[in-house]
């Protein structure tokens, strides 16, 4: 089955957004010891085709520095959850005079966070600059912007982006926690991200007690991925719950 590329949390014109597919067909029929792309834009090509090495250009210094934020931890998931929702509830109220405030702060001051913030919330979704390398593209009249379900969405996008560009490639051992299926869907990132002999997953099935009512509480199987081998490990079952043994399994 192939699974939709994974998108970035970036939109620039002109992104390949539906030509991964086919630019990994190509790739991967390739031998090469290096991905070089020297437009790399919103990267969701190398995202995609997750080269083992990649050399990434581009001359919007504002891009490179997302990324190279992302890389090194300084823009997590959580951070970038946070950050867009205490901006977004000022948007909400501020409307088209706070887009404009951090538009000028990002302007006199360039951070990552203000720019993932500019870029999601200007109008359609444009990345242009002026002569002096401004950011001048202009208000979006939407409502609610940055409604929980579109932060959900862009926070996703980093913790995927950190997943593929942090961790593979550091030296240092890690566990990274995620989820791997239940019965109504599977990660396919899972499959996508972690299939290298390298990785190991080890999945438990959790069952929660959050639900409302007891039709509404379903178990869920946890994922660890880690990049160094693990001892299988019993576990005891839990009291009034189906806690089950970690067990290591292929992640598909
Ligand atoms: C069409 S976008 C690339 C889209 C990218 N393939 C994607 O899918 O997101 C072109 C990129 O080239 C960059 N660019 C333009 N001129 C450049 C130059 N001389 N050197 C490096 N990057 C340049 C722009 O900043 C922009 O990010």
């Amino acid at each position: 089955m192939s699974l939709p590329p994974l998108v970035p949390p970036l939109k620039c014109q002109g992104i390949k957004t539906k030509l991964v597919g086919q630019i990994q067909r190509l790739a991967r029929a390739q031998n090469f010891e290096r991905w070089v792309e020297p437009f790399c834009g919103s990267c969701v090509v190398p995202f995609n085709v997750q080269p083992e090495k990649a050399l990434l250009c581009d001359t919007n210094i504002h891009i490179i520095r997302l990324y190279q934020d992302i890389q090194q931890g300084k823009v997590t998931p959580g951070v970038a959850k946070a950050f867009l929702e205490e901006q977004g509830a000022l948007l909400s109220s501020g409307g088209e005079d706070y887009y404009y405030t951090v538009r000028e702060r990002f302007n006199n001051q360039p951070s990552s966070l203000d720019f993932v913030f500019l870029n999601r919330s200007c109008f359609n979704g444009v990345m242009r600059f002026n002569r002096k390398g401004g950011f001048n593209v202009p208000y979006c009249h939407k409502k609610d912007r940055f409604a929980q379900s579109y932060v959900t969405k862009i926070t996703n996008q980093v913790r995927r982006m950190a997943e593929v560009i942090v961790l593979k490639a550091q030296p240092w051992a890690f566990i990274l926690s995620t989820w791997h299926s239940n019965e109504f869907r599977k990660n396919l990132l899972l499959e996508k991200n972690w299939t290298g002999q390298e990785f190991h997953v080890l999945l438990r099935e959790h069952f929660y007690h959050v639900g409302s009512s007891e039709d509404l509480r379903h178990p869920m199987v946890e994922a660890l991925i880690t990049n160094f081998a693990v001892e299988q490990e019993h576990h005891e079952p839990e009291d009034n719950s189906e806690q089950l043994a970690f067990f290591e399994r292929a992640a598909g």
